[in-house]
């Protein structure tokens, strides 16, 4: 037995900020941002939305495209590194706000390939029958996880959430999940701050070494991208769409490059979204379904880079 995606959702909060209305606040401006991420805008969640929120809203939508009940939901993970509360996780809060009850519910903490990392252990529980349905949403809100005086990072985030329902399916679906991580890299990204004694000791914010993060992503995204091409006996030419970690623009431009695939084949949302960690990548993967650029039978690799340094592919015929 094989797992296969049977829908896809998104949900982006309504509110719109423009790099010009950062450069009001910080000393950057529209052309920085551009020129060096890709980044026009990103989307800011309201005061009151909670991450369970945003991926309550994706996860309604892909279960809508799946014909599942949102009742009917077996296994949930949702993959943030932006929480609603320290505990319970945010799946059994998601849970509860589906109404469904029941099935196994956690979270994964691999920062931006969190949602590569849940999606390949819901791949392996849904193949193995262990469950009969899966829900995996990436959902953040890293606008309260941002120091919105340094420039070097409040430009580059934004909020938003995307989900996946996986089913078993007697063909793949899933090709291939390949997972990686080095935690000797752990202090070039990071938010080292602790709850502890009844406050934050520590930082709360996200702390870049912007370089270092590049280089890094640049190297491993083209490396465990050619490991799941050779597990599969494939080459980049077999790959209609590379849907990348949508982290920066010149990082997904250079991974590309690197695979030898034109950039008319790599899915970009990151000028519309900015860089929105575990939720990047079911984000663009539901845009490209729903504008029609995905189509049966064609093959996508999803590849994700982040904090730990944690790093992954999954590799699915859709
Ligand atoms: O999920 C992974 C998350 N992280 C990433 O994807 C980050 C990966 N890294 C990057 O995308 C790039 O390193 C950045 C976009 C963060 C920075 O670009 P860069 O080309 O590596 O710039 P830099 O850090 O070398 O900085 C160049 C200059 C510096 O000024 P000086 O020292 O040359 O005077 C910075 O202070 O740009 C300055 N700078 C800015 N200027 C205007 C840094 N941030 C900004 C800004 N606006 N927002």
């Amino acid at each position: 037995m094989h797992s296969r995606i049977a829908g896809t959702g998104r949900y982006l909060p309504a509110r719109v900020v423009t790099n010009d209305e950062i450069a009001q606040r910080v000393a950057t401006s529209d052309e920085w941002i551009r020129t060096r991420t890709g980044i026009a805008q990103r989307h800011i969640a309201a005061e009151g939305e909670q991450t369970s929120d945003l991926a309550l809203a994706a996860a309604r939508e892909a279960l809508a495209a799946a014909s599942i009940a949102p009742a009917d939901v077996d296994l949930i993970i949702v993959a943030t590194t932006t929480p609603d509360m320290i505990f319970p996780s945010t799946s059994c809060l998601l849970q509860a706000k589906l109404g469904a009850r029941g099935g196994p519910a956690f979270d994964v903490q691999a920062v931006c390939s969190g949602f590569v990392y849940a999606l390949a252990v819901a791949d392996k529980m849904v193949a193995s029958g262990a469950v009969r349905n899966a829900l995996v949403v990436g959902a953040e809100i890293y606008s309260r996880i941002l120091d919105w005086s340094d420039r070097g990072t409040c430009v580059l985030f934004g909020d938003g959430a995307g989900a996946v329902v996986l089913v078993p399916s007697p063909d793949p679906g899933i090709l291939s999940t390949h997972l990686h991580a080095d935690g000797h890299y752990s202090g070039i990204l990071c938010v080292p701050g602790q709850v502890r004694n009844g406050s934050v000791a520590g930082t709360p914010f996200v702390h870049m070494d912007g370089q270092g993060v590049f280089k890094f992503a640049v190297r491993v995204l083209a490396e465990v991208a050619n490991e799941a091409l050779s597990a599969n006996r494939m080459t980049a030419t077999d790959i209609d769409w590379l849907i990348p970690h949508q982290a920066n623009l010149r990082i997904m431009d250079a991974t590309a490059k690197k695979l030898g695939l034109p950039a008319e084949r790599v899915v970009s949302t990151v000028d519309a979204h900015a860089n929105t960690s575990a939720a990047s990548i079911p984000l663009a993967l539901d845009v490209a379904v729903r504008d029609g650029r995905i189509r049966s039978g064609q093959h996508l690799m999803l590849l994700a880079v982040g904090g730990g340094f944690t790093w992954g592919s999954v590799l699915l015929r859709w």
